[in-house]
């Protein structure tokens, strides 16, 4: 008896690397790091540290699963195995991709108001290209026109996007993060997440602090990296960067060519972010 219940103890406690139950596929500067990083305060997940960009890059798409799944950080069987590449959303391929390797696996879109997505899209850029014209001159077209095939307006198609994923995945199969509620109601915001992956409800308001400094919320929770315990700790530099301020004009034409885009999100997904 005492050799079955070893056995039984071996068994459940086999830690090791498994496909992904459920991925964060987008949206860039939506907030993916941040709800990344949050859930990883749950003892029952267990996340990627790096984005994996299996399903968008043919390069690593060609490896196969195999190398998809030794990416993965090592988990026990009652875990979550999580990764986040927000490129995922936009990419064409990428949904026929990943229902092929699972039809259950969940997905998380973690969604932003698309003028100020663009906006914080484009001042990353300039960390690359600081030569970059202003962004009220990038957004125009020649004739003075919003530039609509702009790839950082492109993104921010949020109905579009999402109609391609939902010839393979049922809405049901989807959930929708508010980037905006991440920030002012984030145990609020992760709790929905939390039930959407049956998790039993683990994050609390006693999870997060607010700094100040940073303007943004920072977090609370013992997160095993490396060995290492870290107890408290907020986001990089590189996450919540000041802004240009953009002319008012060119926000209102913006905000005119995202509103029916983002009413058509609304209905599809059944919530409203409250952009407009
Ligand atoms: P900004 O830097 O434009 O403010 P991503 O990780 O997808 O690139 O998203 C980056 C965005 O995450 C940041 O954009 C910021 O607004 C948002 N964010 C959400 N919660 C945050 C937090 N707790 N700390 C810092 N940034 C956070």
């Amino acid at each position: 008896a005492d050799r079955n219940v070893a056995k039984i103890r071996i068994e459940d406690g086999e830690m090791r690397k498994r496909l992904p139950n459920a991925i964060i596929i987008g949206v860039k500067k939506g907030g993916t790091r941040a709800l990344l990083e949050i859930l990883k305060i749950h003892p029952s997940i267990r996340a990627c540290s790096s984005e994996v960009h299996f399903f968008d890059r043919d390069e690593n798409y060609e490896q196969g699963l195999e190398w998809y799944r030794q990416q993965m950080p090592a988990s026990l069987p009652h875990q979550i195995t999580i990764e986040k590449s927000p490129s995922y959303f936009i990419t064409p391929e990428v949904p026929e991709r990943v229902h092929r390797m699972s039809k259950t696996v969940k997905l998380l879109v973690i969604v932003r108001d698309p003028t100020r997505r663009a906006i914080s899209d484009y001042t990353q850029s300039l960390e690359r290209k600081p030569d970059n014209p202003p962004f009220e001159e990038m957004v125009m077209d020649a004739d003075g026109k919003i530039d609509e095939d702009w790839s950082k307006l492109e993104i921010g198609r949020y109905a579009k996007h999402l109609a391609r994923w939902l010839k393979y995945f049922p809405l049901h199969q989807i959930h929708f993060v508010s980037g905006e509620e991440l920030i002012k109601r984030p145990a609020k915001e992760v709790q929905l997440v939390e039930r959407f992956l049956k998790l039993k409800p683990f994050i609390t308001e006693d999870n997060f602090f607010f700094n100040e400094s940073k303007g943004f919320p920072c977090f609370v929770g013992k997160i095993t990296e490396n060995g290492s315990v870290k107890k408290s700790h907020c986001m990089g530099e590189s996450k919540g960067r000041k802004h240009p301020v953009v002319q008012e004009d060119v926000l209102e034409r913006l905000r005119e060519f995202f509103r029916p885009l983002n009413g058509k999100f609304y209905s599809m997904v059944g919530r409203n972010f409250n952009w407009d």
